[in-house]
């Protein structure tokens, strides 16, 4: 497996991802930031061996690419550099949430993994994440469970390319089927979000599914 992986931003979830990659994925990776020197700092600070830091445009040369934004800039994003990101897998994280956190920017029936989709035709969008709130991205393991992640795409062999990808991290790694099932994982998240309030586990929070025992079997 020689794909390059790479994330882009610097931020509670693009630095959760890239900590996990580099301690357990095999890939090459790229980070990239608007910020490449204050990136770099943050690698010393992790003391992360295997990551090569960029410019947000370097880190487009990745086969597998994850843009680790605020759904609100994604689109400009997508739009931007709809030529680069053509035949690339890209990792749909983020959840439309409004700006105080009481809703969505997107309405029912859709969500943001197909936007970015229809804004990407010539890429193949998987979503993941969404559910997994960066403290627990950060330490997925809870009281001898691992996490779930939900992973979603319309496009099958991408699937299997990102799964590929990461089957070494620490999270368990579900198939959550066609990318219209974020329109239910992101409206999700926001309750899990009113939820690890409420239990004061906040922001420790994710999904753990009761009951699937062979996830990696599942077709
Ligand atoms: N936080 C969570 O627990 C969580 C959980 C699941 C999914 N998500 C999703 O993950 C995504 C990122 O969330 P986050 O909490 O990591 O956000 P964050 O901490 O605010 O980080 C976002 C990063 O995006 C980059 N950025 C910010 N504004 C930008 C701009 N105008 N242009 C280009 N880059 C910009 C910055 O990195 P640089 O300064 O390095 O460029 C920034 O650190 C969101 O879509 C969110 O819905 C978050």
């Amino acid at each position: 497996m020689t794909k390059t992986i790479s994330v882009l931003g610097t931020g509670n979830m693009g630095k959760a991802l890239v900590k996990q990659l580099s301690t357990h994925g095999q890939s090459r990776i790229l980070w990239g930031s608007r910020n490449p020197e204050e990136a770099e700092q943050l690698v010393r600070e992790l003391q992360l061996s295997n990551v090569t830091v960029c410019t947000n445009e370097e880190a487009l040369q990745a086969d597998l690419i994850i843009p680790a934004f605020h759904a609100s800039i994604l689109k400009d994003w997508a739009v931007a550099h709809k030529d680069q990101l053509q035949g690339k897998i890209v990792v749909d994280i983020s959840n439309p949430f409004n700006s105080d956190f009481s809703g969505f920017t997107t309405s029912w029936g859709e969500s943001s993994a197909e936007q970015l989709q229809s804004l990407l035709p010539a890429s193949a969008v998987i979503g993941a994440f969404k559910n997994t709130f960066f403290k627990v991205v950060e330490e997925p393991l809870c009281q001898g469970q691992q996490s779930d992640v939900l992973v979603t795409g319309n496009d099958e062999n991408a699937v299997q390319t990102f799964l590929e990808h990461v089957k070494a991290l620490p999270f368990r790694f579900l198939q959550a089927g066609k990318l219209e099932n974020n329109r239910t994982i992101e409206r999700f998240t926001l309750l899990e979000l009113e939820l690890a309030i409420r239990y004061n586990t906040y922001p420790y929070i994710s999904l753990q599914i009761f009951g699937i025992q062979q996830p990696v079997a599942a077709g």
